[in-house]
């Protein structure tokens, strides 16, 4: 039962769905950041929630795509300023305004890039997913239910880690006499009283404020504790 060692400290931004984002989300990741002293930063994607774009219903009452997204790139600038470089894996809201362009008959060539869109600076890559010391991160709507990170790190093969799934984070492993190998699900850190997340109103399940830390190989998340206003309580 090896769980195989890694060389880097990665630091995992959770889904954020700016501009639906915690308010103390960004202040939250940069003490994290500086606790930790990562030497990797990977977005695990929904950084931007695109709510006026989804396919799902969206509210009457809510804001244009166009104000909606303009907000997002105000946060976005604050959220680079913080983390300069870094990888962000697809994600099911990122690609929302791809989406649409696709069922409209909207080819490629007449799109900005993602980086462009998101008005991301020169050390920002965006990829399908991205491997680190072997471990595999991908947004995690490829897999589902309670056990999507496990799910996942079985089909990869390897040790995986997820987002996506705003209800379940966590950490579960999975061993045979020869190797271990877990999954991660960093959670998220949203605003849960906004409107985009009116949908998960009446479940029982609620989402997990935190954000995720693979250091040389060891999975660890860190829970954003609230106070009894919601607020974080600054540690
Ligand atoms: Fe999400
Ligand atoms: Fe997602």
């Amino acid at each position: 039962m090896i769980l195989k060692e890694g060389k880097e400290k990665v630091l995992i931004i959770p889904d954020l769905q700016i501009p639906f984002h915690h308010q103390d989300a960004f202040d939250f990741l940069d003490y994290i950041k500086r606790k930790i002293k990562p030497t990797k930063i990977v977005n695990i994607g929904d950084s931007i929630d695109s709510h006026a774009l989804s396919d799902y219903i969206t509210d009457p009452d809510g804001h244009s795509a166009g104000h909606e997204h303009k907000k997002a790139l105000d946060y976005l600038q604050d959220l680079y300023s913080i983390f300069p470089n870094g990888v962000e894996v697809e994600s099911n809201h990122n690609n929302r305004i791809y989406k649409r362009a696709y069922a409209s008959g909207i080819p490629k060539f007449f799109l900005k890039s993602f980086k462009e869109f998101m008005g991301a600076p020169d050390g920002w890559e965006f990829l399908p997913f991205t491997i680190i010391d072997g471990i595999m991160y991908e947004h995690g709507d490829c897999s589902s239910g309670q056990q999507a990170a496990r799910s996942a790190a079985l089909s990869n093969m390897r040790s995986t880690v997820i987002g996506h799934h705003h209800n379940t984070a966590g950490i579960q492993y999975v061993s045979n006499k020869e190797k271990m190998l877990f999954g991660m699900n960093v959670g998220c850190l949203i605003d849960n009283n906004a409107y985009a997340f009116q949908y998960n109103k009446s479940n029982k399940m609620q989402p997990t404020l935190a954000c995720g830390v693979v250091d040389k190989g060891v999975p660890i998340l860190y829970p954003m504790i609230l106070n009894k206003h919601f607020r974080w309580v600054g540690k």
